[in-house]
């Protein structure tokens, strides 16, 4: 705390991490929050507790911060899974559609992309376009939720998502619920048709933390990665949560220790992102277009 404050470092760290990494960052949020905080804070470095997709979105908004990605081997899985070659050659076949990317994409990707959402600002944005073909990508789960709640758009998806949310079934619902038959039931959009159909509510990390903590019910099923049930339980000592599944574990967020923060500071680990000039120009337009419209 002391070295960041004498090197003007803010830390940002989303949601998933554990507690001791929380705890030492200027601000905790989910992607959407931590874009906004990045393109606001004053301090010359950033260091991003989270996956490289979030450090690069902290490099697209402020070009001139020195930018560092906590550990460098947490990557989004999602994010690498459709790359610029695949995207040109989907527009080509559906030329009048809106390229609607969610932040998990690779800043390459993004150049080609028109807006980004997360998963926070996904619905209103997409509301908000003016163009009734939309192609969704790569997020087919985080896609069908939106085509739900927007069905006046007609919205093509790709055959993409999380890893990690798509594995939770309609079978670890009804055992949950088995469980814990008195409990709400909140997921992250990024979990299957089959999971949110069933869910009280629906919504990014930070809008189920809010809906909990708002909420006067006592207990609640968890449907995104455990760091959220642990958190909740921590803020809310009166309340009960219960992960949907102890399976819900994303390697990759959790890659980061405070060791490597700590490091970071010092300035003996970390990796600068560095992204050319032309590429950040392409790639902020969606970016920007995002803040604009979310
Ligand atoms: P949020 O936009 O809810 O922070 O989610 C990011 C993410 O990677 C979820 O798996
Ligand atoms: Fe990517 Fe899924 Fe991990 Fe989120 S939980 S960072 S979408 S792999």
């Amino acid at each position: 705390m002391r070295l960041k404050k004498e090197k003007d470092i803010c830390i940002l760290a989303h949601s998933y991490q554990t507690r001791d990494i929380t705890e030492i960052a200027d601000f905790t949020g989910d992607s959407f929050q931590l874009s906004v905080k990045a393109s606001q804070t004053d301090a010359k470095t950033v260091i991003m507790c989270g996956v490289r997709f979030m450090a690069e979105t902290v490099k697209l908004l402020s070009p001139e911060k020195t930018v560092y990605l906590a550990n460098p081997i947490a990557g989004c899985p999602m994010a690498e899974q459709m790359d610029k070659e695949l995207i040109s050659a989907v527009k080509e076949q559906y030329p009048d559609y809106t390229v609607v990317a969610y932040i998990n994409t690779t800043t390459a990707l993004k150049t080609i992309c028109d807006v980004c959402v997360t998963s926070s600002s996904a619905v209103k944005i997409v509301k908000n376009i003016e163009n009734k073909n939309i192609l969704f990508i790569p997020d087919c789960n985080l896609g069908s939720y939106v085509a739900k709640q927007v069905p006046e758009k007609n919205i093509k998806l790709l055959n993409g998502g999380c890893p990690i949310h798509a594995r939770v079934t309609a079978k670890d619902v009804e055992t949950a619920k088995a469980l814990h038959p008195n409990a709400l039931l909140l997921v992250h959009p990024e979990c299957v048709p089959a999971v949110t159909s069933q869910a009280d509510y629906v919504g990014s990390t930070s809008g189920i933390m809010e809906f909990a903590k708002n909420s006067d019910h006592k207990e609640f099923i968890i449907g995104t990665e455990t760091a959220i049930a642990a958190h909740l339980a921590f803020e809310c000592p009166d309340k009960r949560f219960y992960p949907l599944t102890k399976e819900l574990i994303c390697p990759n967020m959790k890659a980061t220790t405070l060791i490597d923060v700590y490091n970071t500071v010092c300035g003996t680990a970390g990796e600068e992102i560095t992204l050319d000039e032309e590429t950040m120009k392409k790639a902020r337009v969606c970016i920007d277009k995002m803040i604009e419209l979310g």
